[in-house]
């Protein structure tokens, strides 16, 4: 009996989660399907405790009287953490080899940072194009799109500005160059900024870019599901230039179609590319 009032208790749970992904979809217009179901309990419980609801019934009728929660409910489902130039050795890569080749072989070049959180990718990449691109040559003819789902995270990407213990390893020389300090604060130069465009962008939906040299997307796939995951980096297939690269976190590897289509150039950094021959 006891097992019984149990499994009811599950399936009302379960109605109700759904329940909560539906209205973040009709309401908000995101589409939680392609996340892992561990992954979104774990961030939903969260806010299960902050409303101190604790079952999913319960936080779906508060819901329902705080339509405002379900803002909060999708803020926080977004793991923001990220840091300037994540994983040295990826910049590295991408300072000494791919970059200067891709530089080589285009008149402009056009980069996307995908799910790229608080800015910092794409600050960072943008520092990376400066670098190598020299001073007194003009503006480089690069432009970096970047892109999230998380608005707020969008916000503060587009202000670019940062505390000091968040420019985590940028050496002083770089900061003196790149950023104007306030107080406490840091923000990127103009310059620096005036070759990225900020988009608020769900991965789950058709593509918004094409004839990309580069795109990064790191550190993102870990909160999808394998079908969702394929999705996403067959999308960036297509919005790929032939001959363009692929970045991907360093745990995160290619399967099913992406995994056939794309070639791997370095497997430490995680870095594929679209062949230059391909017919789709
Ligand atoms: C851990 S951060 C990674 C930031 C950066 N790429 C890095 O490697 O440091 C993951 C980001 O993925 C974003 N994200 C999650 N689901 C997304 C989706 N469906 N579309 C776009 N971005 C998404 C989150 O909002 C979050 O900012």
């Amino acid at each position: 009996m006891e097992q019984r009032t149990e499994s009811l208790q599950d399936y009302l749970e379960k109605m109700a989660l759904n329940k909560i992904k539906h209205l973040i979809e009709e309401n908000l217009g995101v589409n939680c399907s392609g996340y892992r179901d561990e992954y979104l309990k774990r961030r939903f419980d969260i806010r299960l405790k902050a409303t101190n609801t604790n079952t999913y019934g319960k936080y779906l009728v508060y819901v329902k009287k705080n339509p405002s929660e379900l803002e909060k409910l999708l803020n926080d489902l977004a793991v923001n953490y990220t840091t300037f130039f994540r994983d040295s050795d990826v910049y590295r890569y991408l300072e000494y080899t791919l970059l200067p080749l891709i530089f080589r072989n285009n008149l402009h070049v056009r980069i996307w940072s995908a799910g790229c959180a608080t800015g910092e990718e794409p600050y960072s990449l943008a520092i990376l194009v400066h670098k190598i691109w020299g001073k007194n040559v003009g503006n480089p003819p690069v432009t970096i799109f970047a892109s999230d789902i998380d608005r707020e995270a969008m916000a503060k990407a587009t202000q670019g500005r940062y505390q000091r213990k968040q420019l985590g390893t940028v050496g002083q020389h770089l900061i003196d160059q790149y950023f104007t300090c306030d107080g406490d604060f840091y923000t990127v130069k103009d310059f620096v900024k005036r070759i990225i465009h900020f988009q608020q962008f769900d991965l789950m939906k058709p593509s918004i870019h094409q004839n990309i040299d580069l795109i990064l997307c790191r550190n993102v796939m870990i909160y999808f599901q394998k079908e969702s995951q394929q999705k996403i980096h067959m999308m960036f297939y297509g919005s790929l230039k032939d001959g363009g690269y692929f970045v991907a976190g360093k745990s995160e590897i290619l399967s099913g179609e992406p995994a056939e289509r794309f070639k791997p150039i370095d497997h430490t950094v995680r870095v594929y590319q679209k062949p230059k021959l391909a017919t789709a």
